[in-house]
């Protein structure tokens, strides 16, 4: 069947099977090399998309699900000042995720601070709970996303966390 969906900006029509998932159609007709098709069961991250402005596990959705939506990858989100707000972030804090977790890592904070700017341990927690991650540094994580959400808001909104 054919899926028409909004990718990146870019109206597409994919081609799906019966049984795909999201992050099947989008790696096999588009080659996103931000996405990995890895745990398939909503662990790891590393399918994380945006879809029509919520983050979601791109492996937990059939692709059918994505007619006439929107869809943003980390192409797309990697154009935003905030990501460098992140990466900052993640130099000063020296919690540099490996590559197994950084761009999942790098799509939830981004997605966290864009609803909630100034956000709390407990918020913080939960989101990076989208990503599991067996060899970061979850406390050390949760100064980097408090920085992040210092930079982006000073850079924002000139003004302190
Ligand atoms: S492949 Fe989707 S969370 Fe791991
Ligand atoms: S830092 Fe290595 S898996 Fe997250």
């Amino acid at each position: 069947m054919i899926i028409d969906v909004t990718v990146n900006g870019v109206q597409r029509h994919l081609k799906s099977r019966s049984g795909d998932r999201l992050v099947d159609m989008l790696r096999k007709e588009l080659r996103l090399s931000s996405l990995n098709a890895d745990c398939l069961q909503g662990r790891c991250g590393k399918c994380l998309v945006f879809m029509d402005g919520r983050i979601v596990h791109s492996c937990l959705i059939p692709a059918f699900k994505a007619r006439g939506g929107t869809i943003l990858t980390f192409e797309e989100i990697a154009k935003n000042p905030e990501v460098n707000d992140i990466e900052k972030a993640f130099h000063a804090t020296h919690t540099q995720p490996c590559p197994f977790c950084h761009t999942a890592k790098t799509m939830v904070i981004f997605d966290l601070l864009s609803r909630v700017p100034l956000p709390s341990e407990e918020d913080i927690v939960e989101a990076l709970d989208m990503v599991s991650c067996p060899c970061g540094d979850p406390i050390g994580l949760i100064q980097t996303v408090k920085l992040a959400a210092e930079l982006r808001n000073k850079r924002k909104f000139n003004r302190e966390a």
